[in-house]
């Protein structure tokens, strides 16, 4: 079975969704490692709550973004962590970090990237006045909300909607598609070519046996 990580910042309601699929069996991988850069995060508590194993690699304790990505990557492959799923994640990988697992980083963005990137995308679309937005997922490269689009879900924006009850459709669709993205990755079905990210209709071969 493949060992994958998941790294939070906050909340951690996507890690949630995740968890759940493994439990369920909607996600045929082994949740091996929970990592945050920040301690308080209470996507920490959600991971030790439900039993996984959870790590702080904390910016303050290092002297720059390098060396804090090289300490992740030998935890992580201590760990043998195939690969990584990026659940809120507050920071931007170094290209060294994203060298060491190529394609093998996914992350959830709530927008229809490439419109609002950042770290406001929900917000953004809002005080824009865009009439759709949605939730995107994709490899992550080293720029920031770049990587191939592995699926995207339009989320219309309401007549009478707040930023808050868009930000609660916003995230109900993340929890529904993220872990069926997750569990396409694990079953080997996403080829990727350029930026095009081809979702196989069957199991490749070589996981059918
Ligand atoms: C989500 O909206 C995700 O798209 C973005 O950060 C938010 C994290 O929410 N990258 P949560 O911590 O999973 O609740």
């Amino acid at each position: 079975m493949l060992r994958f990580a998941v790294f939070v910042s906050g909340n951690g309601s996507n890690l949630q969704a995740i968890i759940d699929a493994v439990k369920r069996g909607d996600i045929k991988a082994e949740l091996a490692l929970v990592i945050s850069d920040r301690e308080n995060a209470v996507g920490l508590k959600r991971a030790e709550k439900e039993g996984f194993p959870a790590r702080v690699f904390s910016p303050k304790d290092y002297t720059n973004r390098q060396s804090v990505d090289r300490d992740m990557v030998i935890t992580l492959r201590n760990e043998k962590i195939d690969f990584i799923v990026l659940a809120g994640y507050m920071r931007l990988l170094t290209a060294f970090f994203v060298n060491k697992f190529p394609k093998k980083i996914i992350n959830v963005h709530p927008s229809l990237l490439p419109n609002f990137k950042g770290v406001n995308g929900i917000k953004d679309a809002f005080t824009y006045g865009s009439k759709v937005t949605g939730v995107t997922i994709h490899f992550v490269n080293e720029k920031m909300d770049n990587g191939p689009i592995i699926m995207q879900e339009p989320v219309c924006v309401l007549e009478g909607d707040t930023k808050e009850k868009l930000e609660k459709r916003i995230h109900k669709a993340e929890h529904r598609i993220y872990p069926r993205a997750i569990q396409y990755y694990v079953d080997g079905r996403l080829k990727i070519r350029g930026r095009q990210v081809k979702i196989l209709e069957e199991l490749p071969d070589e996981k059918k046996k």
